[in-house]
């Protein structure tokens, strides 16, 4: 069964409340875009909307590093409430002892990666995986267009996650939408994270149904 992951990057932050209990009556995870300006020519938001969602979030919070130096914050994020937690492997120098150190904390541990780099950087790290992120748009903003080489590089890497007999779950994340969340699904992609095409449809919950189906 896919989990719908809608990217609050998208939400009404003047409305924050309202957008939170949809995604508590519809979806399954709070993705939680974070950026530092310096990983990502872009900045998001940080903690205090993070614990802001956290008091009224009935589902895991799965927060998305897009940040230098993640080890720094990991944390951080474990004390406000992450259940999930990712960052950009080319972000960290030691990404095997920052997975163990998300897991340390009891979070579920991703690594994520830009269109750019191959999926089969990530196979060294699989083992301390309990999900990995493949951004189907470079990391930075919302409202991308998807890039469409994605349905292959999940199929790669879920093809090497099932060779090994790995629980580690397939995240996507990026121009995610109704249109082609069944090409994704069938690809192997166990999460779909979007913004755009949930907080911008008339009805985000009847957008997540179809996403589902
Ligand atoms: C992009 C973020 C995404 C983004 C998705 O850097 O990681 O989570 O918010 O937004 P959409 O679905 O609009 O592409
Ligand atoms: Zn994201």
């Amino acid at each position: 069964m896919v989990r719908i992951a809608p990217s609050m990057l998208s939400a009404d932050f003047l409305h924050l409340e309202k957008d939170v209990e949809m995604v508590n009556s519809h979806a399954d995870i709070f993705h939680l875009d974070i950026m530092d300006g310096v990983f990502v020519p872009n900045i998001s938001y940080g903690f205090p909307v993070v614990e802001a969602i956290a008091r009224k979030a009935e589902k895991p919070m799965d927060a998305h590093l897009m940040i230098v130096n993640p080890e720094k914050y990991i944390g951080r994020f474990a004390e406000a409430g992450a259940g999930m937690l990712s960052f950009h492997l080319n972000a960290s120098d030691n990404p095997a002892g920052a997975l163990e150190m998300v897991r340390s904390l009891g979070m579920q541990a991703g690594l994520a990666i830009n269109p750019d780099i191959p999926v089969e950087s990530l196979f060294p790290y699989l083992d301390e995986c309990d999900f990995v992120l493949i951004m189907s748009v470079f990391a930075g903003f919302g409202g991308q267009k998807f890039i469409e080489t994605t349905y292959s590089r999940i199929e790669t890497v879920k093809a090497e996650i099932v060779r090994r007999g790995l629980q580690c779950l397939v995240e996507v994340d990026g121009g995610v939408s109704s249109s082609n969340s069944a090409g994704l699904i069938a690809s192997g992609a166990d999460i779909l994270v979007a913004g755009s095409s949930i907080f911008k449809a008339a009805d985000p919950a009847e957008e997540i149904r179809l996403m589902r189906a």
